[in-house]
């Protein structure tokens, strides 16, 4: 296994572009088996959960292969399996997606039940149930749900019980190709999921509420191929953002409409930051000040995104005073605590929030990365630590950043990875 050696102590100068939104690319990925023409992604990040998405789609028949660096073409029309194996659902929760669109085009799903994770136990019960309101009917065998329905979907008024990123995504896909008319909502209204919506009716689809928590989609008898490309990952820019927080300098992170990292930006400027954005609205050049405790919460979009918590925790160890973290869609996802402890910081917690007692300086260390965004957070108090810090396990990174060490490097990091490293 792979792991990061980051020496460190090195502002960050200089300039990064961020990558094309992979919770864009993964439900647009899926989206493609709505059609049975080609459809051509642009701004594809070159990630293993990408490459996850690509050998599921193949396991179904479809046809993909990359025609540049950032550029899928995916094709599929001749569908051999409407079953998503738990092998390759094991790997990526993101699976679940192939459901709406195999099950409303062929009228037949089967995909192995994901299961929880390392942050908790993520139901897939909205998934389902949105599923029955078009008229699937529903069973569970041996860990598979078996989703079935009688001719086509039929459009019907769906109320989600709790906003679910995962749920409304798939309540779209199924809904794009059922018969007749569809109203979602207390829908997510999270920008990749605008992004979603504008590439389906670029190939044909009548959603209407974009954007909003209530979603009209008036069902088409079929869906055409498109190309599309991909809003940059919001995350990703965040991240940059809060690293440069943490261990001082200037950056400029470009690729990112303005508009979609706003919320985050805001709140980074509560801690002290001092922010500019460009005139195009697609660079933000981002300044570290001294670090101000500011209490954080995580919350659906526009609220502050479960998926920067730990790299904001992060930004917090170095705080000035106390902060108090609470974790709000997530009943787990404190993974990187125990890891920033033994890095120096002062965290403690209590149920759902997280208190964080400003220190002046992080310690490296041996630490060990349990997920995706916990990784990125190790990697960043490395950044800031005043010696050596190596993270262990770092595939998890590898779902989430494309190329993390370079990106950081040309910024001034001293970070390089070592490949087959012990566990
Ligand atoms: C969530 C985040 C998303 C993030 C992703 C990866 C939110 C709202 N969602 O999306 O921003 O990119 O994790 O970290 O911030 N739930 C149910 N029943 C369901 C589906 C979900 O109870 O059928 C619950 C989950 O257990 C969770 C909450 O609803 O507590 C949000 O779930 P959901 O938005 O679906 O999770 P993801 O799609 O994984």
């Amino acid at each position: 296994m792979d792991s990061i050696i980051v020496n460190g102590g090195n502002k960050l100068y200089g300039n990064i572009i961020v990558s094309g939104a992979k919770n864009a690319a993964l439900p647009i990925m899926a989206a493609s088996l709505l059609t049975c023409d080609k459809v051509i992604l642009q701004n594809v990040p070159r990630l293993v959960d990408i490459e996850t998405m690509k050998e599921l789609l193949n396991n179904h028949g479809t046809f993909s292969r990359w025609i540049g660096e950032n550029k899928l073409e995916i094709c599929s029309e001749n569908i051999t399996s409407k079953i998503a194996p738990y092998d390759i659902v094991k790997k990526m929760r993101a699976s679940i997606w192939v459901l709406g669109p195999l099950l409303t085009r062929f009228g037949y799903a089967e995909i192995s039940m994901p299961g929880g994770c390392a942050i908790g136990a993520r139901m897939v019960d909205q998934h389902i149930e949105v599923m029955k309101a078009l008229g699937a009917k529903i069973s569970m065998q041996k860990g598979y749900i078996i989703a079935k329905s009688e001719g086509r979907l039929r459009g019907a008024h769906f109320n989600f019980a709790k906003i679910s990123v995962g749920a409304t995504i798939n309540g779209i896909l199924a809904a794009t190709l059922s018969d007749g008319q569809t109203m979602l909502s207390n829908c997510a209204s999270e920008p990749e999921i605008v992004d979603l919506c504008n590439m389906l009716n670029k190939m044909g689809a009548k959603i209407s509420g974009i954007g909003t928590q209530k979603l009209t989609i008036e069902g088409c008898k079929e869906l055409h191929g498109t190309t599309h490309t991909l809003i940059g990952d919001r995350i990703e820019a965040g991240t940059y953002l809060c690293a440069v927080g943490l261990v001082g300098g200037e950056i400029t992170v470009s690729g990112i409409n303005y508009n979609i990292i706003e919320n985050t930006v805001l709140q980074l400027a509560k801690t002290g930051m001092s922010f500019k954005v460009n005139d195009d609205n697609f660079s933000i050049i981002a300044k570290a000040n001294t670090i101000k405790s500011v209490d954080m919460q995580t919350e659906v979009y526009p609220g502050f995104a479960t998926d920067l918590q730990a790299q904001y925790m992060t930004l917090m160890t170095l705080g000035n005073n106390t902060s108090v973290v609470a974790e709000n869609i997530f009943e787990n996802r404190f993974m990187h605590v125990p890891e920033l402890c033994r890095m120096g910081a002062n965290i403690s917690i209590d149920g759902h929030t997280a208190i964080i007692r400003g220190v002046n300086e992080l310690n490296g260390a041996e630490v060990m990365a349990s997920d995706l965004r916990a990784s990125v957070s190790l990697i960043i108090a490395g950044l800031a630590a005043k010696t050596q810090t190596k993270v262990r396990r770092v595939y998890h990174l590898d779902r989430g950043y494309e190329n993390l060490e370079k990106k950081l490097q040309n910024c001034g990091a001293d970070v390089h990875r070592i490949h087959g490293d012990s566990v």
